[in-house]
């Protein structure tokens, strides 16, 4: 974007002292960041341009981040913690809003946490451990959130809408593959009226609504320098639904042994290590604040989850690869039977996955 115009846009907000340079921060997939920086001693920013494809209420969305740091900036404060830099603070334009429009794009803003350090990968039991416990104490701190969210992606981790949408297109067949997949399909089917009854639990409230992050790659958790948890950050997604998800789709990314399209499926598998190191570092932090079902029912999230994923790689191939990006033609069919691979694995874990949810931390 030109120099000028985003000058332009950082002028729309309530910052103090005078903009001295505005430079794009790589590492962002969703939406694109630059940093601000000012003059002298005034803070300086992070301004962001907020993708409203995947986001297509940016307006309800930046009331859902605000209602929540607002939430956690309570917490950090009655803690004694420093809320400038263990909570995300918003930036309001010069009219009071927390976005500002260019007539294309929305913006947003807030203030850049200076000596931040985050991590690419979780590729070691500690760095796994930290991410379990930024989550963890992320979640335990608005255990107690009680106001609504907006659903800023319809459907989210919900099996039920995913069925839908599966039973829909294996009944249009659009790239003529269902028949050569009847295998694949019977991955998914098998597990359907146990995956359902895991949501009916979420539907029927025995596991609890609460705030979710939705998306817990610890490239979206800041660290000090000392390497201590300092914030949970990209709050886009955050909405209601089961904590479980966070843990499970943590436990889907940070633990495959192999890549998510590798071809080789001896590479693939969940490493029970990082599995423990994670769910000792989350319950750290969340074990206390967790009811008995949702511990009992905390190692199933990550099957869920990755079942969840199965499907949806399943599912864009016989929709023809609309949804995922492909490198090549049978990339999504590659994909889905790499995260069968994955999901076979933690089956086989699954009982020392689940005592070690129960048991750790207690
Ligand atoms: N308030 C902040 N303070 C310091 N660094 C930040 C802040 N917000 C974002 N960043 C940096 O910018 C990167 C991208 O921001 P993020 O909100 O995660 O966007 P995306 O949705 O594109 O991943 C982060 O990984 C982090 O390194
Ligand atoms: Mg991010």
């Amino acid at each position: 974007m030109d120099k000028n115009n985003i000058k332009e846009i950082a002028q729309q907000f309530a910052f103090e002292g005078t903009i001295l340079d505005i430079t794009p921060l790589g590492e962002g997939f969703i939406n694109d960041t630059y940093t601000v920086t000012t003059e002298g001693d005034a803070p300086n920013y992070i301004l962001q341009r907020k993708n409203h494809h995947v986001f297509p209420d940016v307006p309800a969305m930046m009331d859902n981040i605000a209602r929540v740091t607002a939430h956690l900036r309570r917490k950090v404060e009655a803690q004694g913690g420093d809320p400038k830099r263990e909570v995300i603070t918003l930036i309001y334009t010069h009219d009071d809003r927390l976005y500002h429009y260019d007539g294309e794009n929305y913006w947003a803003a807030m203030l850049l946490i200076e000596d931040a350090v985050t991590h690419a990968v979780a590729d070691t039991p500690h760095l796994a451990y930290m991410g379990g416990r930024g989550i963890g104490r992320f979640q335990t701190m608005l255990a107690d959130f009680d106001e609504p969210l907006v659903e800023v992606i319809k459907g989210f981790h919900n099996i039920r809408w995913r069925f839908e949408q599966w039973d829909k297109a294996l009944g249009e067949d659009k790239a003529g593959r269902k028949a050569q997949l009847s295998k694949e399909i019977a991955w998914i089917e098998s597990r359907r009226a146990k995956m359902l009854d895991f949501w009916m639990m979420v539907e029927d409230g025995r596991l609890p609504r609460r705030v979710t992050h939705n998306d817990t790659k610890l490239s979206n958790i800041l660290f000090d320098r000392r390497g201590e948890v300092l914030c949970v950050i990209d709050l886009d997604t955050v909405m209601l639904s089961t904590s479980l998800n966070d843990f499970g789709d943590a436990i889907r990314s940070y633990t495959n042994t192999g890549a998510e399209d590798d071809k080789n499926l001896d590479n693939v598998s969940m490493s029970m290590e990082l599995f423990c190191s994670y769910a000792e570092g989350y319950l750290a932090e969340r074990g206390a604040s967790l009811t008995p079902t949702e511990r009992e029912w905390l190692a199933f999230s990550a099957l869920y989850i990755t079942y969840e994923q199965t499907l949806r790689f399943l599912m864009d191939y016989i929709d023809g690869d609309s949804y995922y990006k492909i490198a090549y033609p049978d990339h999504n069919l590659v994909r889905t039977h790499a995260q069968y691979r994955l999901l076979q694995s933690m089956e086989d874990q699954y009982e020392a996955m689940k005592a070690v949810c129960i048991e750790a931390n207690k």
